[in-house]
């Protein structure tokens, strides 16, 4: 009987604290613990939309913070820290090799910001070419469009399907193989902008150059018709929280670290590298991922080449 009874108030008790306990912790007083193993929540993309956003231009990169950062068209990301690790992805997927274009190169040695310095300006003669150089020596010509422009399934910092979420198709599928090869490692990336039109990167230069003046402006931005977001197989790509999105701090990050060692892998390439803008004509852009194929890129890193490096030899296409 002492027994039953004795059961009685230890379940009684038991019952008690573990409701006490539960609406503790629905009314906050006690604090969940995070998950950080959660994979993080993709933007999806469902909201359409084609023009600009709050009055910014659509392409726009986030400018360097000591240079006035005043641009805020970048949604706030849903994602946050995720646990470190450094591991190299065991992905064997590659997108396509390509080969070496003809005629797209400039023979100038030390190609500078000044448009025509040298009277090297060309125009590229194969466009569509993966591994083409596109340069402020060497621009795109008037009409070129990339005609195989899709949306690759990878999580941006905005969620709207807008011009500047596109890439050409090859490139799009080996950023997804990018994206998936870094998560494998635990590195979680996020696209900032894409592809730009031509009348993009003229309005959004050409608000630079109202900002911080043309001289000053052409040594982050490039002129209409010189820009590798034209082609579609740029990307700027920051850590998944967003917090150093087209910013130096983002060449601090593990997600930059990841990206130097493994971007080749996936036929990226960091097109503006620490130290070389004499010879790309730009500072650092550690987020600035340029698609040249597997192929190229693997030669560039194992040399520790720029594109305008590479394409010394290759005759001026005046
Ligand atoms: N920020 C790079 C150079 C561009 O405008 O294409
Ligand atoms: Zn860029």
């Amino acid at each position: 009987m002492k027994k039953r009874r004795l059961l009685l108030v230890v379940g009684i008790v038991g019952l008690t604290v573990f409701i006490g306990f539960n609406f503790a912790k629905d009314i906050g007083w006690i604090e969940q613990s995070p998950t950080l193993s959660e994979p993080p929540k993709l933007a999806d993309g469902a909201k359409e939309s084609t023009g600009q956003q709050g009055g910014q231009v659509e392409g726009e990169e986030t400018p360097q913070p000591t240079e006035g950062n005043d641009e805020s068209n970048v949604d706030k990301p849903e994602i946050t820290d995720k646990p470190e690790s450094t591991d190299k992805p065991e992905s064997t997927d590659k997108p396509e090799s390509t080969d070496k274009p003809i005629n797209t190169g400039s023979t100038v040695e030390v190609v500078g910001i000044s448009k025509g310095e040298d009277g090297a300006m060309g125009v590229v003669a194969e466009p569509e070419n993966v591994a083409s150089l596109v340069n402020p020596f060497n621009k795109l010509p008037e009409d070129y469009n990339p005609t195989d422009l899709v949306y690759p399934d990878v999580r941006f910092i905005f969620s709207e399907k807008i011009e500047k979420r596109k890439m050409r198709q090859e490139a799009a599928e080996a950023l997804e193989k990018l994206f998936s090869g870094a998560e494998d490692a635990k590195i979680y990336l996020a696209g900032v902008s894409a592809y730009r039109s031509h009348e993009t990167q003229k309005k959004l230069f050409d608000r630079y150059v109202k900002r911080d003046g043309y001289e000053k402006a052409r040594t982050y931005s490039a002129l209409p018709g010189t820009s590798e977001h034209e082609t579609g197989l740029a990307v700027d790509v920051t850590s998944s929280d967003g917090k150093c999105a087209a910013a130096d701090c983002f060449g601090e990050t593990k997600e930059a670290d990841w990206l130097k060692m493994n971007a080749a892998t996936y036929g990226f390439i960091i097109r503006y590298p620490e130290g070389k803008d004499k010879i790309t004509g730009y500072q650092y852009e550690p987020w600035h991922l340029r698609y040249v194929g597997t192929s190229v890129a693997e030669e560039l890193v194992a040399n520790d080449q720029t594109l305008e490096e590479y394409y010394d030899a290759v005759p001026v296409n005046n």
